[in-house]
This record gives structure tokens, C-alpha cells and sequence, in this order.
């Protein structure tokens, strides 16, 4: 827009705002792959009042925002690429209040999901929600995409622990939703519609959340073995005598790549295909024969072939690396990503087919299989190979991923089971909602942003 910059001096006053080459590629993105940045300024406000400014002046013009936090989503949702205001929360960053009794905390929605982490634990409680890249991810990105992560199979989605959100819609009303209540039955609950919205509604500045009771005594279970059956049948056996926070795996490539990364070696004697980590906490060592016996029967049945088993916090921390490091260590190799889910039954039967599908499509390229799959959330890393151009790389993962979609479609997944939608999912909506769905969202959309300034052709 002509004279964008003279307009926002004049009406957007005060507001800290930059149209810096550098700053526009670097708040204008995510960490998405595929795209090329095209944002027209950034601002930076510091209250939600300046935030409703922002976005009637957005309304006046009819210009896009592009909300951007920790800037670590993978579907391309932060990223402005037609000339829109990008909208950073970074200086919306301070922990406002902690209530000691309803053990809750209300925070503005550029603060980082790791200080929640260490804040909560400074008051002996908890906030569950973890991620590789929970260091710089913000809260109010993680409600946009409704995070999940390592541990919903036992504390559930960021949507389990959000009491309250302060919301101003794409029209520039401020609302004040939930209020921090654990139970409110008056009817639609619109934080729920806002969670995992992905900044098409409005914009979070701030959010009320619950805190959970510290873990005590934490165990990480590190085994390797040869079938994806197996994975299931250990979790299987897990689950009925211990309530596991985490249960993720990996494929050899993934923890190799990882390890060496980390530098930290391998941690197993020999190679398997497969390698579980599994944490849970264990009070007074109450589940510790339970576990003896569990691993000898995971022998005896020859469904494990190795097991490390630690309890100290250095340790616990190192086992993690080997899995939370995975995406840092193959982002230079351009991966393209895939984050789909299932009911977690069905994964053997899913990966099945879809191996077929990969291993006659991509002959020569490195997959990487890992994930949550306890919450049947698996991530598929098809890696660039250096001889091959970016655009013809994306170009045939992009073929090779509607075959995949359509495996996806008949198991009754979810082509996106945390990343969101983005701009990278958006033309295969359909595969995972119906076309009834997509209008009624469309129609939501509308009620909340009427101009389509938020977030501007991503989701829908
Ligand atoms: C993960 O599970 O590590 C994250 O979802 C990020 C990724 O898949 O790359
Ligand atoms: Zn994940």
C-alpha cells in the first residue's frame, strides 16, 4: 500500500513498528520450508489495546496481518508472503499473575513456552506442554495451533490447559473468554474455537492457564526394536500397568542423524530399525517391580532387544536429546515434512501401505520416521538430496504426498495433527474435512473477520 509508513506514524502512534529489510525476513517467516517472504512492515505492540488499534487500522485499509510469534511453526502460518502487516508479539512477554491457590497463571502471549516450564516449576508445579522447540515457540502460537508435543497421551493438547484467553476478534472487538473458569456451561465455548485457529479469527494477546502437579520421581525407558509391531505391543503392555507421560519413537536414521548432531553417541550396542522412549514418573518407586517384570517379559517374548533405563535428572535430559534434537538436526536438508495421525491401533496398518508408497517413490531419498505414537501421531522427513533442485524436490513431495493423503483419508487420519494447516495443507483440507466443515468454517471466518485481514490465506 502507498505511504503504509506515513499512515502508521500518523495513526498508529506510539506503536513500535520497523520496515527494516532484515526485520521484515525475519519476523515476516516461521521455520517452514518452500516459502519466500514478502511482508511490508512489522510492528511490535505492548498491550492489547494497541493490538485492537492495529487491527481496525488493518480494517480501514484492508490490509493483511500476519500474526507471528516464536516464529517454529512447520505449515507455513506465520508467513507473510502477500505484502501484509506482520504483527509480532514479541513484546507482549511478561507473566502477569500466579494465583497460589486456584494454581493457575495468566500471561501475555509472546512469552516463551519454556519460561511457563521453568516458572511453573519455581512454584513446585508443572506446565506439561513440551517440544523440541519449546526455547522459542510462544504461548500464543501455541494456542493458535493448538501444540501438543510429547506428553499429551497423559496431560492432553495446550487446549486441556488453557482456563482463559483474552481475544481481539478480526473486527477489532476485545472479549474476554472462559474468564479462567474450570466449569462454565453457557453455551458455545468461543476459546475453544479460537484454540488451534491459527490467528485466522483474531488475535490472543493474553491467557489464563492451569498449572499441574509437579511429577515426582521421573523415569525415561530407552528400548530398541526390530518391528513397528512391536512398538505397539510394548505400549500395549506399558499401558496397563503404568501411566506413561510420554511414549515416542524413532527409526535408526532419525536418532543417527540426531546423534550426530548432538554428538553424543549412539545409545545402544548394535543397530535396530526402531527405538522407543518412554517416561513416566514414578512416586517412591512404586511401579519399579512392576517395570522389572515388564522388561522380562518384553525379553522373554523377544519384543525388545536392548533397554537403558535412568532416573537422574542429567540423564533423563540426555535420553531426551536423542529425540527432542531430531528436527534441528536434518532442518539444513530442507525436509519436507508430514505430521498426520490416526487412532493409534491403526498405525501398523498405516505404515504398512505407506512405506509401499515411499519406498517406490522415493528410491534414493532418506525418510525419517519418528513421532508421538501413543497419540498415533507420526512424522514422516522425506530429506533433499543435494543433487536435486528445491523446486523439483518440493514438486515431487508434493505428488508423492496426495498418494500419501489418500492412505491418510481411508484410515480415517488427520493430515495435520499439530504443525496446523497453514499455507502448506491447505489444498488437501479436504482430506481430513468434509466439504459441509470447510463452509461452515468459512462462515465462522467471516462472522470474526469479515474483511479477511487475519491471517490472510492460511487454514481455509
Ligand atoms: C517434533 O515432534 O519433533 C515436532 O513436531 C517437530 C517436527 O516434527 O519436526
Ligand atoms: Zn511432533
Amino acid at each position: 500500500m502507498h505511504n503504509l509508513k506515513q499512515k502508521i506514524e500518523e495513526e498508529l502512534r506510539g506503536i513500535d513498528f520497523s520496515v527494516e529489510k532484515e526485520d521484515l525476513t525475519t519476523y515476516g517467516k516461521d521455520w517452514t520450508n518452500f516459502y519466500t517472504v514478502d511482508a511490508s512492515v512489522v510492528l511490535f505492540p505492548k498491550t492489547t489495546l494497541e493490538i485492537q488499534q492495529i487491527i481496525l487500522f488493518a480494517n480501514k485499509y484492508k490490509i493483511g496481518i500476519v500474526p507471528s510469534g516464536g516464529r517454529t511453526g512447520l505449515s507455513g502460518g506465520a508467513v507473510a508472503i502477500n505484502g501484509e502487516i506482520v504483527l509480532s508479539l514479541k513484546k507482549m512477554n511478561k507473566i502477569l499473575t500466579f494465583n497460589s491457590f486456584d494454581q493457575t497463571i495468566k500471561v501475555e502471549a509472546g512469552v516463551v513456552t519454556q519460561e511457563i516450564q521453568e516458572f511453573a516449576e519455581k512454584q513446585g508445579l508443572y506446565y506439561p506442554v513440551s517440544f523440541g522447540s519449546k526455547g522459542s515457540s510462544h504461548i500464543g502460537g501455541n494456542i493458535a495451533t493448538n501444540a501438543g508435543g510429547i506428553r499429551v497421551v497423559k496431560y492432553g493438547l495446550t487446549r486441556e490447559q488453557i482456563i482463559g484467553l483474552t481475544f481481539v476478534t478480526g473486527k477489532g472487538e476485545i472479549l474476554h473468554l472462559n474468564k479462567g473458569l474450570l466449569k462454565n456451561a453457557t453455551g458455545y465455548d468461543f476459546r475453544h474455537l479460537v484454540i488451534g485457529s491459527e490467528g485466522t479469527l483474531g488475535i490472543v494477546t493474553e491467557a489464563e492457564i492451569r498449572l499441574s502437579k509437579q511429577p515426582q520421581q521421573l523415569n525415561v525407558v530407552f528400548l530398541a526394536v526390530e518391528k513397528i509391531d512391536d512398538i505397539l505391543n510394548v505400549l500395549e503392555k506399558f499401558r496397563k500397568d503404568i501411566d506413561v507421560s510420554a511414549f515416542e519413537f524413532l527409526s535408526h536414521l532419525s536418532i543417527s542423524y540426531c546423534s550426530k548432531a548432538i554428538e553424543q553417541p549412539l545409545p545402544f550396542k548394535k543397530v535396530y530399525p526402531y527405538y522407543i522412549l518412554i517416561e513416566f514418573d514414578n512416586p517412591r518407586n512404586v511401579v519399579q517391580q512392576k517395570l522389572e517384570a515388564l522388561i522380562m517379559d518384553l525379553y522373554e517374548h523377544k519384543t525388545i532387544r536392548e533397554d537403558l533405563i535412568v532416573q537422574d535428572r542429567q540423564s533423563i535430559l540426555k535420553m531426551w536429546k536423542y529425540r527432542e534434537e531430531i528436527p534441528a538436526s536434518i532442518a539444513s536438508f530442507y525436509p519436507y515434512k508430514n505430521d498426520i495421525s490416526f487412532k493409534a491401533s491403526l498405525i501398523p496398518a498405516f505404515i504398512k501401505e505407506a512405506e509401499q508408497v515411499i519406498n517406490k517413490n522415493y528410491p534414493n531419498f532418506e525418510v525419517l520416521w519418528y513421532g508421538h505414537i501413543a497419540d498415533g501421531n507420526i512424522h514422516i522427513n522425506i530429506l533433499k538430496p543435494k543433487t536435486v533442485s528445491i523446486a523439483a524436490f518440493k514438486e515431487k513431495c508434493d505428488k508423492v504426498n496426495k498418494l500419501l493423503f489418500d492412505i491418510v483419508e481411508k484410515y480415517g487420519g488427520s493430515i495435520s495433527a499439530e504443525h496446523g494447516v497453514g499455507l502448506v495443507k491447505k489444498g488437501l483440507l479436504h482430506c481430513s474435512r468434509s466439504p459441509i466443515e470447510i463452509e461452515y468454517m468459512k462462515a465462522i471466518k467471516k462472522l470474526f473477520d469479515p474483511n479477511n485481514i487475519m491471517n490472510p490465506g492460511k487454514l481455509i
